[in-house]
């Protein structure tokens, strides 16, 4: 596996892989890597002959400093997981190098999102999809990849990825890949490592509520399975829900009956003390889906 840290560097590996006819599959990730991220990583070694993972903790999507402060970074290990599942190269720039002159002194290009980058995340982390969009058409840039794979714990994110690719014209094909579970049912993040031990056992509620609603919605209206989910999880120590919505899953707008889209989605954020979660479940989805 190369390690390339330069874009000039990185340009002339995808110049060379492009001549050579190869497909190149992208797997961008922030790094703190776990079992949810290796798994995006095997489907695009299954599928690519060239494979490119990218580690950078990209400081324009988050709108916290402390969030950003103390994201988990773990660069060797990152490293030597990524070489054992088979990635051909990891791209690993610095700040510099990919925001030369500072994150803030970019030419500020406003990405058309479209509705669903302004619910949800996008309501609660203002500018967050802006910056997600930014470093993602950038490294579609870079490493001109045909297929790029993202996890559906980010279930908004892949909506939004996929407005900015058809708003920006970037040719790609976008694979949305199931969300790894610990055994406990919690979904894996890298966030997950910030957790006490005792947040860390509470957590796993967060799937089995969810989980739950689903049996419960076959038997009860939208607005009753919102109230059951947030209701349960407040009541439990340390979680406290900053929203769940129930929303048609190409729109990402809320529902307010079950018959009103056949593919509809609860997503959610859960703080667990400091430790801000998410996760989604899915009530209703056509089979062509
Ligand atoms: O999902 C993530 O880890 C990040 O949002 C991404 C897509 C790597 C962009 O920084």
């Amino acid at each position: 596996m190369v390690i390339i840290r330069k874009v000039a560097e990185l340009l002339d590996f995808v110049g060379l892989r492009k001549e050579q006819g190869e497909k190149i599959g992208l797997v961008p990730t922030m790094g703190a890597l776990h079992e949810g991220h290796l798994s995006l990583v095997e489907r695009a070694v299954k599928e690519n002959p060239c494979v490119i993972a990218s580690v950078f903790v990209n400081p324009t999507q988050f709108n916290n400093a402390n969030d950003l402060a103390t994201y988990p970074r773990k660069e060797e290990e990152d490293f030597r997981l990524l070489a054992q599942a088979g990635v051909t190269a990891v791209f690993a720039p610095s700040v510099e190098e990919m925001y030369p002159g500072g994150p803030e002194n970019q030419t500020r290009h406003e990405f058309d999102l479209g509705t669903a980058a302004e619910v949800m995340e996008g309501k609660f982390r203002p500018g967050h999809f802006q910056g997600v969009a930014q470093v993602v058409s950038l490294l579609f840039r870079l490493c001109r990849p045909d297929r790029a794979y993202f996890g559906e714990k980010d279930f908004q994110q892949i909506a939004v990825i996929r407005n900015m690719i058809r708003t920006e014209g970037i040719d790609v094909d976008i694979i949305a890949c199931p969300i790894k579970r610990a055994d406990d049912g919690l979904a894996l993040s890298s966030r997950n490592a910030l957790l006490t031990e005792a947040q860390r056992a509470i957590a796993p509620e967060i799937y089995k509520t969810l989980k739950y609603s689903v049996e419960y919605s076959k038997e009860h209206d939208v607005r009753a399975t919102h109230h059951t989910v947030v209701e349960h999880l407040n009541s439990q120590p340390e979680l406290e829900v900053e929203y769940f919505e129930i929303v048609d899953a190409r729109t990402l707008l809320p529902v307010e009956e079950w018959d009103e889209s056949p593919w509809i989605v609860g997503c959610i954020t859960v703080y667990c003390g400091k430790v801000r979660l998410i996760d989604n479940i899915t009530y209703r989805k056509p089979e062509s889906c």
